[in-house]
């Protein structure tokens, strides 16, 4: 079927169309990869080396059926909507996600990085995994995991993954505060030839809005993503005891984000995560971790009652950002979180027949 203004086909097609909507720096923030770009790259390229077998041709259930179980949630496909900060990149931001995540049958990601409250996320999709960073004191973060328990969240995701190299060889935009006269003095000029994404602002009736509502002290208004960034950039790297005394206070199903090792796996299950997230944060923070797919079979191999692994990355031979990019259109949600079906189709590498885990840590 041919694409239509509404409707693409594509992830490669949706790329194209933010690149083409988006005013170049909102673009470029949106673009992962750190340093050299090289995890980014391989998240890609590691698909193009394998081939799946499928299990069986004939004796095929009468109906299709994709629905599956994630943390606690019936889901009618095997993919989620990744959580990924500051989506306000359009009016509707991460409700919009939520809602076409919703449509589909499936769950959302929402990051505590997100420019919308958890209260109207869980409202568009209730089946909202709260994702949030080691971050703050514990009353921070006890504050943050009650409030999200009180808007309905289903799950709690904690991302561990991210270590602030965040510098990109190949420039990062300059990304303001907030949006006062100077900001948009300096960013009028791109946004001018972007009047459609500037239009669909207008309409919703306002200015992107910068601040983090889900980091907001008890009593305290929104604080800026930067500021947030900061008291994070502040705090301690958490201990696995850290992470096991979020786990008893959230008391719910609860998945350890960014895992990469069979090591990291077994250590999550031992302080009772109910689910892994097989992630390099889409390269978006440490440069020359490998592709999430080639740490996959490694880690679905530590013998757990609790897994299967979830694998974070688009399942596609497709460049990294495309899905992500879509979900600024708000057709696509923002990256795919799908579980591994090594059980049901064996991943080969094209190259000899085995199991792919040449560079699995
Ligand atoms: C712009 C951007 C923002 C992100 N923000 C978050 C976040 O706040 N929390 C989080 O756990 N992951 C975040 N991620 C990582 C995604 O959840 C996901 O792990 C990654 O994009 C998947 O890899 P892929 O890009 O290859 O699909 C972010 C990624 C990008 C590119």
């Amino acid at each position: 079927m041919a694409s239509t203004r509404h409707w693409f086909e594509s992830v490669a097609e949706a790329q194209r169309r933010a690149r083409r909507q988006l005013p170049r720096s909102v673009y470029l923030a949106l673009v992962a990869g750190s340093e050299k770009g090289l995890t980014l790259r391989d998240n890609v390229a590691a698909f193009s080396e394998l081939r799946f077998a499928p299990a069986e041709v004939g004796d095929l259930p009468a109906t299709r059926e994709m629905a599956t179980t994630v943390l606690g949630q019936e889901i009618s496909l095997p993919v989620i909507a990744s959580p990924a900060g500051v989506q306000a990149v359009h009016p509707e931001g991460e409700v919009g996600v939520a809602r076409g995540a919703a449509q589909a049958g499936t769950a959302v990601g929402l990051s505590a990085f997100a420019s919308m409250p958890v209260e109207a996320v869980a409202a568009a999709n209730p089946k909202t995994f709260f994702q949030m960073y080691w971050m703050g004191d514990r009353d921070d973060m006890l504050a943050q995991v009650e409030r999200a328990r009180r808007a309905g969240a289903r799950a709690l995701i904690v991302t561990l993954d991210w270590s602030f190299s965040d510098g990109r060889d190949w420039g990062s935009p300059a990304i303001p505060a907030k949006l006062d006269l100077r900001a948009m003095l300096a960013h009028g000029p791109e946004c001018l030839v972007r009047p459609r994404w500037v239009l669909a602002w207008l309409r919703g009736g306002g200015l992107p809005d910068l601040t983090v509502p889900n980091m907001a002290r008890p009593g305290e208004p929104s604080p800026a993503f930067f500021e947030a960034y900061g008291r994070w950039m502040r705090t301690p790297p958490p201990s696995w005891a850290d992470i096991g005394w979020l786990r008893g206070q959230w008391g719910g199903p609860f998945m350890v984000k960014g895992v990469m090792r069979p090591d990291d796996a077994r250590r999550a299950a031992g302080i009772g995560a109910t689910a892994v997230s097989v992630s390099n944060h889409g390269g978006n923070d440490l440069d020359g971790v490998p592709a999430s797919i080639r740490a996959l079979s490694a880690v679905a191999g530590v013998p757990s009652r609790l897994f299967p692994p979830w694998l974070d990355t688009e399942i596609a031979e497709t460049p990294a950002s495309t899905a992500r990019l879509a979900s600024s259109i708000l057709v696509t949600p923002l990256s795919m979180n799908g579980p591994s079906h090594a059980e049901r189709s064996q991943a080969t590498s094209s190259q000899d027949g085995g199991t792919d885990c040449s560079h699995c840590p």
